[in-house]
């Protein structure tokens, strides 16, 4: 059956902003990890961006699980469709930092779509566009901080900021070393280090978007 905006019933997380370096790739990778682990999957990954991070990520990790998948010619659809034959019960979608029409064609195939933002007044002028997409394909989207630095008044502009937008996870990421050193060897900081502080994050924020999926992709 088909659910909400995904393909045939995978449910369908994109990983969006026109902004650069905002953390969509590290998210990507850590909360798919994350859903697995907590029991969600078969979770399987697209890397929609030229650039080609999360790929690079993948190719060289160990473990076998989540999988990443590329694009079959038919398009997204095409692959989304496939992977639900296949069994995978939730796909996360890496995009690159732009505004163009493909990324509005995989927003077009979310169930939700989330929105990294770092605290700083560049990050937080730029989400306009990204929500415009959004908001255009009526899709649910969540945002959340990444790299926050605690107690930084830049955090607090930032929430106020984002929350007009729409809903802001109640977890913030913040910047930890431990998050872009555990990319760089296939791994996820919670693979690294299950007791980290990064890994509770990333716990409790899939927890977080889990209960939205739910609630969005029924
Ligand atoms: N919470 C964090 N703490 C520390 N470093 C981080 C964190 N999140 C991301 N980084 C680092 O910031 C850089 C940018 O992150 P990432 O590649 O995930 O962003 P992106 O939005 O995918 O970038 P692009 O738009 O270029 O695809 C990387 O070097 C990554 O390791
Ligand atoms: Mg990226």
């Amino acid at each position: 059956m088909h659910a909400g905006g995904g393909g045939g019933g995978v449910r369908t997380i994109v990983v969006a902003s026109q902004k650069g370096g905002v953390g969509k790739t590290t998210l990507t990778g850590h909360l798919a990890v994350e859903a697995e682990r907590q029991g969600v999957g078969p979770v399987a990954m697209i890397d929609t961006d030229p650039q080609a991070n999360l790929s690079g990520w993948f190719g060289v990790r160990e473990a076998e699980t989540p999988v990443l998948v590329r694009l079959l010619p038919g398009g997204l659809r095409a692959t989304l469709d496939a992977l639900a034959e296949a069994g995978i019960a939730l796909c996360l979608i890496d995009t690159p930092p732009a505004i163009t029409d493909s990324i509005s064609a995989t927003v077009g195939e979310a169930d939700l779509v989330l929105i990294p933002a770092k605290p700083s007044p560049h990050d937080l002028r730029a989400v306009g566009a990204t929500v415009d997409i959004v908001e255009k394909a009526k899709k649910p989207m969540i945002f959340v901080v990444n790299q926050a630095v605690s107690r930084s008044k830049l955090k607090v502009d930032a929430v106020r900021a984002l929350s007009q937008h729409g809903p802001l996870a109640p977890v913030d990421v913040h910047n930890r070393v431990d998050f872009a050193a555990s990319m760089t060897d296939g791994r996820t900081a919670c693979e690294v280090d299950a007791k980290s502080p990064a890994a509770e994050e990333i716990t409790q924020l899939w927890t977080y978007i889990a209960t939205r999926l739910q609630r969005v992709a029924q």
